[in-house]
């Protein structure tokens, strides 16, 4: 017995590992771990979302199948009609349902890495050839070489994330505008976007999210998992347009997003102030955080307006900090590829956590 050829032959993505298991692999209380690594937010849930999951009811029930009061609330809190809105176990589930909903054997998708790993590899599960249009050396998309693409291979997705995983750029209105006059479904992956902005509006002043509805070809996906601290709960959401819907709710699994997820979520929407202020101390901590990599003499990072912050490494190999950094208990990404030789990548954390970091890299040689 074999599985099937597409996915024996496929590459595998490799998820990021929890802190406990880190934490016993080091023999080290959980407590020490620094886990930069992956993005989430060190200040977790709301605490409203402790009291939700606390007085939980119905546990023994299926959830809504289609998580009517999380979409009301997003509707409410978005400015997008609810017919727009699906939900999803993470903006992961909703990446894969797509590329079920659009892509047929011999159709392709266009990426233009580095990005988040997860639109290639949804692609090439579900039958799909994907189109690589690498990005250029400040991380803007190659407009012309996406247009000379999209003419001979007809994409029939473009996946785009802003700001974009790994680098933290965020996309300009131009090659917004450019992607959207062509003929593909275009995914604007907005994951990070509430940490664009320096004041409190959670991103709402950068999304694409209320253009939607106009639109015959944006999807924007968004998440919990960031700025509302969900990671572990597996929330998120997008805005498809409507032509798009039917196909999207017949082929979802019929209890996609568990009640804890969608309860937490709901929450996490009634209490944004209290969440808008955790993600204001991140943006703040990611200017430390710049600052700090700046001066240590190996690293070059670049301006993020994200969660996190990638680095050239020059003069030690990436695997090598991140393995020594590792060994200490500090987790942080590397990726040393064709168009990644030498970079890592840290999530921002919380002040101590920059502290220890940086005390680790200067004890680097
Ligand atoms: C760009 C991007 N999109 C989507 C996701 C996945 O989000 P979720 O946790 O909602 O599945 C991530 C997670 O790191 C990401 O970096």
């Amino acid at each position: 017995m074999k599985a099937g050829k597409r996915i024996t032959e496929m590459p595998a993505y490799t998820p990021i590992e929890p802190v406990d298991i880190l934490a016993s692999r080091l023999g080290m209380p959980v407590e020490k771990i620094v886990k930069m690594d992956a993005n989430e937010n060190p200040y977790g849930p709301s605490p409203l979302v402790r009291e939700a999951l606390a007085s939980m009811d119905m546990v023994h029930i299926y959830p809504d199948p289609e998580s009517r009061l999380l979409r009301d609330a997003l509707a409410e809190a978005h400015g997008v009609p609810v017919n727009n809105l699906l939900a999803g176990s993470g903006a992961d589930e909703l990446i894969d349902l797509l590329a079920r909903v659009v892509v047929e054997p011999g159709d392709s998708t266009l990426i233009c890495p580095p990005t988040f790993g997860m639109y290639s590899f949804d692609s090439l599960l579900n039958y799909g050839e994907c189109v690589v249009i690498p990005r250029q050396a400040d991380f803007s998309l190659d407009l012309t070489a996406i247009g000379k693409a999209v003419e001979e291979k007809k994409p029939k997705i473009i996946f785009a994330c802003s700001p974009n995983n790994p680098d933290g750029r965020l996309m300009t209105p131009e090659e917004i505008d450019f992607l959207l006059g062509l003929p593909s479904l275009i995914v604007l992956d907005e994951a990070y976007i509430e940490f664009t902005q320096e004041n409190l509006d959670l991103g709402r002043g950068r999304t694409l999210i209320r253009q939607v509805p106009q639109r015959d070809n944006l999807i924007i996906l968004r998440t919990f998992s960031k700025w509302a601290g969900l990671a572990g709960l597996r929330v998120g959401f997008g805005a498809f347009p409507s032509w798009l819907m039917d196909s999207l709710w017949k082929a979802k699994q019929p209890y996609n997003v568990n009640l804890a997820a969608s309860t937490a979520a709901i929450a996490s929407l009634k209490d944004r102030e209290y969440l808008a202020r955790n993600v204001a101390k991140l943006q703040s901590e990611r200017d430390v955080l710049f600052n700090r990599l700046s001066d240590i003499p190996f690293l070059k990072p670049y301006p993020s307006q994200s969660n996190f912050i990638l680095c050239k490494a020059n003069g030690l190999p990436a695997r090598q900090i991140k393995t020594e950094l590792a060994a200490k208990g500090v987790f942080i990404r590397y990726y040393d590829n064709d168009l990644l030789r030498d970079f890592i990548r840290i999530s921002v954390g919380r002040p101590q956590d920059t502290v220890e970091l940086i005390r680790q890299l200067e004890g680097l040689k």
